[in-house]
């Protein structure tokens, strides 16, 4: 089953507000992010549970492991149901976070997409974006992480590298047909990601900057109920 996960990424409280409105009842996971979270904290939070939803904590969380397990307590204690972070951290930081109970999903982050290859040359001279990926990937499964988030590209790629590993993907970069690619270069449509069986779509913009964000909304859940029935008829 493939599920939307709408990013609130907007500036003030009352624009959350009309979105959580707009979208009650039609998606149920929204991602609060660093724009967000830091600007309006538990607030941002406590209107998504209150409207019904789940909260993806997107903070992509990176220190030493007793610091990265700390922020994760807490995050329960906000309630959210998933947190983000960075699996460069190490295996040592995601089995800490791990550790925790009781506590939120861990979605893994592998390589930045704003990361150029010669950036990660800088730093691992020698690795490639994809090897980088797949390693970190399979370190923080083996470490506990509860999902990966990477580009739907990545996602056949990965699975075809750990075939026994039963790796959940999270994934950005979902653009429905003809709509506004806006920054993002390698996109996938919802229909496409729902066929692969993708867990979590992250999607912003086309629904959040829709006239109508509800009716985009459907329009998504129409799509991939389209591609992949009997997935999403198991909900
Ligand atoms: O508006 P859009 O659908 O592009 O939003 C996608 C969300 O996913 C944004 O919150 C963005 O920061 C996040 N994201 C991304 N690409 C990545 C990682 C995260 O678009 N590689």
């Amino acid at each position: 089953m493939t599920q939307v996960i709408v990013a609130l990424d907007v500036e003030t409280i009352r624009r959350e507000e009309d979105l959580l409105r707009a979208l009650q009842g039609v998606v149920v996971w929204y991602k609060v992010g660093l724009r967000l979270f830091t600007a309006h904290g538990k607030r941002a939070v406590d209107l998504v549970r209150k409207s019904g939803g789940k909260v993806f904590l997107d903070l992509k969380l990176h220190d030493i492991p007793q610091t990265v397990a700390h922020a994760v307590q807490e995050a329960q204690r906000l309630g959210v149901d998933a947190v983000s972070l960075h699996l460069m951290g190490g295996p040592d930081m995601v089995r800490a976070a791990a550790d925790v109970s009781p506590r939120p999903k861990l979605w893994g982050v592998t390589v930045l997409t704003s990361m150029a290859p010669k950036d990660v040359k800088l730093f691992h001279p020698g690795a490639r974006v994809p090897t980088l990926v797949k390693s970190l990937a399979k370190a923080g499964w083996v470490a506990g992480a509860d999902a990966t988030i990477c580009s739907a590209q990545e996602v056949p790629v990965l699975r075809k590298a750990f075939p026994h590993l039963d790796m959940k993907f999270v994934t950005p970069g979902i653009r429905p047909m003809g709509a506004a690619l806006n920054d993002q270069a390698r996109v996938m449509t919802p229909g496409e990601a729902a066929a692969l069986g993708i867990d979590f779509v992250v999607i912003g913009r086309p629904i959040t900057h829709a006239p109508d964000p509800r009716r985009a909304a459907l329009d998504i859940l129409t799509e991939m109920k389209a591609a992949a029935p009997s997935a999403l008829e198991r909900e």
